[in-house]
């Protein structure tokens, strides 16, 4: 293999010697049409570093790229910046050929490494704040507790104002340029985007106090090296932006109507407060998951100022699909939201009170009465939807404007 593979080089000092995964659909479910990318990256100073390694199945890609520039031999320490298995998955393995000085990571990650491989490699724990001389330059640690671990840290290469962010900044997208200006801007801000909102947001607290410290570290950034997607070199205060108006959460006017049917009631409510709520001059995106995956709904919420959510009643509860997507938005913690619940049933109707205990639970502030209907509903009930949707646009707007 290790002819096939190359290295990129990323900076003066630092080559890109990570995997692609073409065919990956889906991460503990979030799904993943465009594939993803583990990124590892070789540091070339005297005392030559790998910075994380790859999913188990890719150690082969791995090592062949990085055979590319270096013999194996050459390198001296390996760091983990975060243990989750899509970039340790093959750390063992790797510690094992390669038989580096010393191999890193934070306090947290060590034991994390432990209890992941109970194996014997000892593994060294760094501080925050602690810096490693790799002889003609260092490396800076920076703990980043739950983003999205609690072993996270991140690592800054000052000689070439270089962040290796971990998950952070990531995104789930195979490509073969690895640089964002090589990407078109949509296709980054979206895939960014979803990534943050499946994987970051519940965090969004810890990011703001993240990006404060790196702020305060004085560290000069050019580029931004993550563990998935391109290296970020043409935009970095974009993203960074981007990190800041997510983690912040300010709700928007924009609704999420989000519903999924048996017999098409449930659809028509959602299709007439849809209506209702454009009407009075709000975004709206109207979501069946009879259709649509629970990603693109998180994705849809991230910069949305209220959740509408409906379904049918099946056997006493809501509908499965509806149970799945509230589930994942309730462990994701979206903040700031308005909402309320509709739905229909055949002889009992628990569907819009277990609804609304979920929206309570995930601390949504029910703005309306729920509206339900006994099988099918006709014109007064549609336009008690119609009444609904008006109040809850009203009163997002009432938000927006103190
Ligand atoms: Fe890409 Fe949290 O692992």
């Amino acid at each position: 293999m290790s002819n096939v593979y190359s290295a990129i080089k990323v900076s003066d000092h630092v080559y890109w010697v990570g995997a692609i995964d073409w065919t990956i659909r889906d991460f503990h479910g979030y799904t993943t049409p465009h594939g993803s990318t583990y990124n590892a990256y070789l540091v070339m100073a005297d005392e030559i570093t790998l910075i994380d390694t790859v999913k188990a199945p890719f150690k082969e890609e791995m090592i062949a790229r990085i055979k590319s520039v270096i013999d194996l031999s050459q390198i001296k320490y390996i760091i983990s910046n975060h243990s989750e298995m899509d970039h340790s998955g093959c750390l063992p393995e790797v510690i094992d050929i390669i038989k580096p000085k010393k191999v890193f990571a934070s306090a947290v990650g060590v034991k994390t490494l432990q209890e992941l491989f109970h194996d014997q490699h000892e593994i060294i724990p760094v501080k925050d704040g602690e810096i490693l001389s790799l002889g003609n330059m260092d490396l800076t640690f920076m703990e980043t507790r739950m983003i999205h671990w609690p072993d996270s840290m991140f690592t800054y290469l000052a000689k070439d104002q270089l962040l290796f962010s971990q998950d952070a900044f990531g995104m789930h997208l195979a490509t073969l340029e690895r640089f964002d200006d090589e990407i078109p801007a949509a296709t980054l801000e979206y895939e960014a985007a979803t990534y943050y909102a499946n994987i970051v947001l519940p965090y969004s607290p810890v990011v703001l106090k993240a990006l404060e410290k790196v702020t305060k570290a004085g560290w000069k950034i050019k580029f931004i090296a993550p563990d998935h997607g391109p290296v970020w070199r043409k935009d970095i205060s974009g993203i960074i932006s981007l990190y800041q108006k997510w983690a912040g959460q300010k709700p928007t006017a924009k609704a999420v109507v989000v519903y999924a049917t048996m017999w098409h009631s449930t659809e028509k409510m959602a299709s007439v407060i849809a209506e209702s709520i454009a009407q009075e001059g709000i975004k709206v995106k109207l979501m069946s998951m009879n259709e649509v995956h629970r990603s693109e709904v998180v994705y849809e919420v991230l910069n949305a100022g209220a959740l509408i959510v409906g379904s049918s009643t099946l056997n006493n509860n809501i509908l499965p699909q509806m149970a799945d997507v509230m589930i994942y938005l309730k462990g994701l913690k979206p903040t700031n939201l308005i909402g309320a619940a509709f739905g229909s049933y055949g002889w009992s109707g628990e569907s819009v009170r277990d609804l609304e205990q979920i929206l309570k639970d995930m601390k949504v502030e029910i703005v309306a009465p729920s509206v339900s209907v006994k099988h099918v509903p006709d014109n007064s009930v549609l336009e008690k939807c119609h009444e609904f949707g008006k109040v809850i646009a009203a009163e997002l707007k009432k938000r927006l404007a103190t």
